[in-house]
């Protein structure tokens, strides 16, 4: 079939379970993996990468909100799904009625949920998210023993989890990471002392898995590694991992460019020499960010090409002139290898200020076209 598209995100699900591997080496056998899948598996998408992970031996994929659990429940119907961050009140018949499990952390939605699932003749599971430290969703850790107890007491709900997030595993210092576990073993005690155990424990991310062994628990919630990416420049890199996800596109214009023309709106680059300007078929209408603007580079024929002048919503400009026997059709690669060269998500996250899971959100997602790899 003619090939219609011209910007495309190679997705090797072959590097997914072979890093999940690579993180089960670490964490051991007995700790279980969740994999989280949200926001369309950081932009690789969620279905696919789910398969993927669940072959690779996951026990659980975690999304970000009931329609992600709803669109994942159609594609996987028996595997274990946790919603992540806090939901309406309203979800609780469809959480009960698709087999999907929350996280609670209001008494609103506990109530909520225990009502429609009496309702429905059944018992739910729950997890409990615990704030440590983070400032998002949870309760408070001095208060979160009081609502265990409650909780462990709802009719309706079975207590499944009991979880916390951290802030900043993935920063040099783990002081306050280690702060953060010390309040969640305190309360994880006092619920023991109480009789009240949850059979899953989970507070540790890719960072923890990296730096914090003593936080894996009885789960631990795999996101970025799973990716083959590090979760940031200060972790240590030990455990070897590959980048699941190739962006790539295809030269689809060419010219010559005299020395002292402007490229591109605003007329924020002019050429300095005679030479070959590229235009290549993404912009920031494909997630390919605008400050990449006279900042990205991008690999043709194994060598890089930089940005020049303003990337556009569809098109951005490369030079090439150093580059020889470029022409139209030839493959560019904005993230991912090209012969010995290699343009990584946290080189790009770092050009424009930002993190690695911003970058392969808006990249992952709003590519136009997604080919799976060793699926
Ligand atoms: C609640 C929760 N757990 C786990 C993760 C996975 O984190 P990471 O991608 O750093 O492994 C995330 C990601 O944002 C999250 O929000």
């Amino acid at each position: 079939m003619e090939k219609l598209y011209k910007t495309w995100a190679e997705i090797d699900l072959g590097a997914v379970r072979d890093n999940i591997a690579r993180i089960r080496e670490r964490i051991g056998r007995r700790v279980k993996i969740l994999a989280v899948v949200k926001a369309d598996a950081y932009g690789h998408g969620m279905s696919q990468v789910s398969r993927a992970a669940l072959e690779a031996g996951v026990t659980w994929l975690g999304v970000s909100n009931i329609h992600e659990a709803l669109l994942l429940r159609k594609a996987h119907p028996e595997a274990l799904i946790l919603i992540l961050s806090a939901g309406m009140e309203g979800h609780a018949k469809a959480i009960v009625r698709h087999r999907v499990t929350p996280v609670i952390c209001s008494i609103e939605m506990l109530e909520a949920v225990a009502a429609a699932a009496r309702k429905a003749g059944r018992r739910v599971g729950i997890h409990i998210v615990v704030d440590t430290g983070m400032g998002r969703i949870g309760i408070w850790h001095e208060r979160a023993f009081e609502f265990v107890k409650r909780a462990a007491r709802t009719k309706g709900v079975r207590l499944e989890g009991l979880s916390s997030h951290f802030a900043c595993a993935a920063d040099r210092d783990l002081g306050f990471s280690k702060f953060q576990l010390d309040h969640f073993k305190k309360l994880l005690r006092r619920c023991e002392r109480a009789g009240i155990r949850a059979p899953l424990t989970h507070i540790a991310n890719s960072g923890a898995i990296l730096g914090l062994p003593t936080s894996f628990f009885t789960m631990v919630r795999l996101g970025i590694m799973m990716y083959g990416v590090y979760p940031s420049r200060e972790v240590i890199k030990s455990i070897p991992i590959r980048p699941a996800l190739t962006l790539k596109t295809e030269i689809g214009y060419l010219k010559e460019v005299p020395k002292g023309r402007s490229i591109s709106y605003c007329r924020s680059y002019v050429t300095y020499r005679d030479t070959r300007i590229a235009t290549i078929p993404i912009g920031y209408g494909d997630g390919y960010c605008r400050l990449l603007s006279n900042r990205g580079e991008v690999l043709v024929r194994g060598q890089r090409a930089p940005i020049v002048g303003n990337v556009t919503m569809d098109q951005t400009m490369i030079d090439v002139g150093h580059i020889p026997g470029v022409r139209v059709g030839d493959e560019a690669v904005l993230i991912g290898k090209q012969g010995e060269n290699e343009i990584t998500v946290n080189e790009v996250a770092d050009l424009i200020s930002t993190i690695p899971y911003d970058v392969m959100c808006a990249m992952g997602k709003q590519v136009q076209h997604r080919i799976y790899l060793n699926e």
